[in-house]
């Protein structure tokens, strides 16, 4: 408990990460020290290896050998809870040591799991990561550390083989999602810097998308200050969905100043912008060519698209045939049609039927071909 209060306060003082000689710099995301600035006072920030990444699909290369992400002992709750903390950039819950991620080159264990997001609901961004240009509502990550070749997370962070994130990309809908539940209904708890609160352990499985086969890997860096590049990236190619509600919640309920300063602001707009690949290659675990990631709301749009354009496909086609079964002539308004026309002048037509039928589609044409002989 001693070295958890130690740790705390270190977070408090000195930023999110740590106790670098640079780290009594308090940055943030916008001003004096804000995103821009950050490579004046922690270098790695301008490295060539930077995280987030604007993930464009159609540059990713499909790697088969890539298997699902495969999380360990995140089902497993044990006796005791979660602890939950506001460290002045975000929410943080740390994560038991029996959790870990496998089918890496390395064992890794998890350490903590964190959250970044807007403040509009999510209409004007809130994801470090973006797909295909598009920004999601929030981001969470999950961090482990490399226990196979370092002690602890303070060392391996500072080696480029020493972390792996999980990021999952956060999307609203009408939706209650009960997995953020456990972290969102105890934020109230956790209102200033440097509180902490006790949640009672779940499953945080949960908090991953479903299908955990589809997703991004790529090698980058921390995305706060000292930015260093140790991070094995998975970014999940299918989003979660938490409702409008919980969005707001997570974007209203804390702020970034110690309780008590008049001057604290809301904790908002707590993301990154994505920075220079640089060459870097992105692979991804499966077929860029045939898997989107579209989100529920925009598959539903589709099928809705298509099955109305279907009806209305075959209610013209109905209509067209009905149509030219009544009037058995090529027009097609019927009260158009001549009443009296001259025989010959009907004759004259019927070689522009043929025409026509051609030009539209040969099945019609077969029904309808018949049709003027009585
Ligand atoms: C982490 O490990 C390093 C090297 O193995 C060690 O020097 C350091 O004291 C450890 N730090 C903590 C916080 O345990
Ligand atoms: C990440 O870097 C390591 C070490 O340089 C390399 O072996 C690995 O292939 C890289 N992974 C990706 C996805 O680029």
């Amino acid at each position: 408990m001693d070295s958890f209060g130690i740790e705390i306060i270190f977070l408090i003082l000195f930023g999110q990460w740590t106790s670098c000689a640079c780290a009594d710099t308090h940055w943030t995301y916008t001003g004096s020290v804000g995103q821009s600035q950050w490579s004046e006072y922690f270098p790695e920030c301008g490295g060539a290896k930077q995280s987030p990444i604007a993930v464009e699909t159609s540059q990713a290369r499909h790697d088969p050998s890539l298997p699902p992400a495969r999380p360990l002992g995140y089902r497993q709750l044990g006796d005791e809870p979660f602890t939950l903390t506001n460290n002045g950039h975000t929410v943080e819950m740390s994560l038991p040591r029996w959790m870990g991620l496998g089918g890496l080159p390395w064992q890794f264990t998890a350490v903590q799991l964190h959250l970044h997001w807007g403040s509009h609901g999510g209409l004007g961004g809130g994801s470090e990561h973006t797909i295909n240009g598009h920004s999601y509502a929030a981001e969470l990550h999950v961090v482990h550390y490399n226990s196979e070749l370092y002690n602890n997370v303070s060392a391996a962070m500072r080696q480029s083989d020493g972390l792996a994130v999980l990021g999952v990309l956060i999307e609203t809908g009408e939706d209650t999602n009960p997995a953020f539940e456990n972290i969102i209904n105890y934020l109230e708890n956790i209102k200033h810097a440097g509180q902490s609160a006790p949640i009672p352990a779940f499953d945080v499985q949960s908090l991953l998308p479903l299908n955990l086969g589809p997703y991004f890997r790529y090698n980058g860096s921390l995305t706060t200050p000292p930015c260093y590049q140790s991070v094995l990236w998975t970014v999940f190619a299918e989003s979660v969905a938490v409702s409008h509600v919980q969005m707001r919640k997570l974007e209203t309920a804390l702020f970034s100043g110690l309780a008590g300063e008049s001057d604290s602001l809301p904790l908002q707009d707590n993301y990154r912008k994505p920075q220079p690949l640089n060459r870097r290659m992105v692979l991804a675990s499966f077929s860029t060519d045939t898997v989107t990631t579209y989100s529920i709301g925009e598959v539903c749009a589709m099928v809705i698209g298509v099955l109305c354009g279907c009806i209305g496909l075959a209610v013209t086609i109905h209509f067209v045939i009905k149509t030219i079964r009544s009037t058995s002539s090529w027009d097609v308004l019927p009260s158009a049609r001549p009443t009296s026309l001259p025989r010959s002048k009907e004759t004259e037509k019927e070689p522009k039927q043929d025409v026509v039928f051609k030009t539209t589609s040969d099945p019609e044409k077969e029904e309808a071909a018949p049709q003027p002989e009585p």
